[in-house]
């Protein structure tokens, strides 16, 4: 079926993602999905995140399809308090096909792991993209917003408390907002009824080792201790 036959199935759909909310048509056939972009994927596709494998594995919305090894969904706890939203896959991430598991990732989680937060446990982890650009640049806005359904569709399933989103790449594909991440890292926002925080990107602190006050290192430090506390409060 022809991508504009796609479309005028599903029509235009609002991207409210509240957590009950359902707006697949009666009608609707997920197996044309991954083919064009141009087809929304209505929120409440996916019953859970492995629901949404197949689609990603085989999806070409958009081109990095064609150069992945791997799909790169997410990992962690599904009903994590917390969901980290990255950039998009490197190199060991699309090889493994697991995000975050490259240096960046290693100290993703030893920062996550100083306020005793375990990315087993407490967060789960996934990307704007689900596949790596080519030679690890940044997504284009055309990529983000070819994968940004899937994305929607983590945070309805997850349902965190808490969203971090590291890196200005990843706070501009969910909220659209372009102001640099040192301007807004460490202050609360709401997005769409989630309370989201833009972190510095684990792959800047690696570029940047020290740790005098002031320093992105220590600049991640202060925004770890409010994100540990915010989360304390909440399921206090
Ligand atoms: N690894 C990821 O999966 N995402 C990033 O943004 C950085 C490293």
């Amino acid at each position: 079926m022809a991508p504009e036959e796609q479309i005028s199935l599903f029509g235009s759909l609002e991207p409210s993602i509240s957590p009950a909310s359902s707006a697949v048509p009666a009608h609707f056939d997920p197996a044309l999905i991954p083919t064009s972009a141009k087809v929304p994927i209505p929120v409440g596709t996916y019953g859970s995140i492995d629901e949404m494998v197949p689609h990603c594995t085989t999806c070409h919305r958009c081109e990095l399809g064609q150069s992945r090894i791997n799909s790169v969904i997410g990992r962690g706890n599904p009903q994590a308090p917390i969901l980290v939203i990255g950039e998009g896959p490197g190199q060991n991430e699309d090889e493994t096909g697991l995000p975050f598991v490259g240096r960046a990732g290693q100290l993703l989680e030893k920062i996550l792991a100083s306020v005793k937060l375990s990315a087993e446990q407490d967060v789960y982890l996934c990307n704007i993209v689900k596949c790596r650009p080519p030679g690890n640049r940044t997504p284009t806005a055309d990529e983000s917003d070819a994968c940004k359904p899937y994305v929607l569709e983590q945070i309805r399933l997850v349902n965190p408390k808490i969203i971090l989103l590291t890196g200005a790449t990843a706070v501009r594909g969910l909220t659209g907002d372009k102001r640099g991440i040192t301007k807004i890292r460490g202050q609360w926002i709401d997005w769409q009824g989630y309370l989201c925080m833009p972190i510095l990107h684990p792959a800047y602190l690696l570029r940047n080792p020290s740790k005098e006050p002031n320093s992105p290192k220590w600049l991640m430090w202060q925004d770890i201790k409010a994100i540990r506390v915010k989360l304390d409060e909440l399921t206090a």
